[in-house]
């Protein structure tokens, strides 16, 4: 929007000098910056490469410090024209759990997201209720749930962690709290062992009032997946080099504006 008065004269600009005195501003003096004529982004595309930065990366911190002691072993993907965040309002970071490893529960007050890359055999558990997670998997991890993640077999998983903790911070409401009691990790180790919602470990966690989402890439059933109307029926493995025909894009990654 144009200014509406861009009139001077020595009286308006006495006048506004005192307004500033006074932390006052006449609108119409900032109206064109309060509310332009066209959208200002606030940061710019970019671009991280997968096979060529970011896994390797993530390998070395595998070798490097365990699940448990980093809390969660994550590699945060900050958009250079930005403070911090992959957009104004978005956090995103890659992740990596190794067998036998338990990220330790906690929970705080943003919403996550997660993106499976590559690995088998992890789950995410949100108030105790596992869900197992592949590659492609789409999964909601609501706010002010406790939640872990596990590993039970060999090898590496890599996700996307996807947060709103910017925008949380913007909100002045960004809080969490680590689960400290052990018998949360005995009864997650319990839960590990068993498929599907464990009712006793449910119970024993406090305000179990959301429950995670997940939207699978793989027919987890025989009949699904022998179904005509299944369109997606490829099973998609991890980019290597830099195949450009491979079936993950680079932009899973790219954080220009997810
Ligand atoms: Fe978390």
């Amino acid at each position: 929007m144009t200014a509406v008065h861009n009139k001077k004269s020595p009286d308006l600009e006495g006048y506004y000098a005192r307004m500033a005195e006074k932390h006052m501003t006449p609108l119409w003096t900032i109206m064109s910056e309060a509310v332009p004529d066209e959208p200002r982004p606030k940061f710019q595309p970019a671009y991280w490469d997968y096979d060529g930065d970011v896994r390797p990366s993530l390998m070395e911190a595998a070798g490097l410090i365990s699940a448990e002691e980093a809390q969660r072993r994550v590699l945060i993907l900050n958009n250079p024209s930005l403070p911090r965040g992959a957009t104004h309002t978005l956090f995103c970071a890659v992740q990596l759990i190794k067998k036998g490893e338990i990220a330790p529960a906690h929970r705080h007050t943003q919403s996550a997201l997660r993106f499976v890359i590559e690995g088998s055999g992890a789950y995410t558990a949100v108030n105790g209720e596992k869900t197992a997670m592949n590659p492609g998997d789409f999964i909601v991890t609501p706010a002010w749930c406790w939640h872990d993640h596990g590993k039970e077999t060999d090898g590496e998983m890599i996700w996307v962690d996807g947060l709103d903790i910017p925008f949380v911070n913007h909100m002045g409401a960004t809080f969490g709290e680590d689960y400290t009691l052990p018998a949360f990790r005995k009864a997650s180790l319990q839960a590990t062992r068993r498929q599907g919602t464990d009712p006793d470990f449910c119970q024993s966690m406090p305000q179990r009032r959301a429950t995670t989402l997940r939207f699978s890439a793989i027919p987890t059933t025989a009949p699904a997946r022998r179904s005509k109307n299944y369109a997606g029926t490829r099973k998609w493995t991890p980019r290597r080099g830099s195949n450009s025909n491979s079936q993950i894009p680079s932009t899973a990654i790219t954080c220009c504006r997810p």
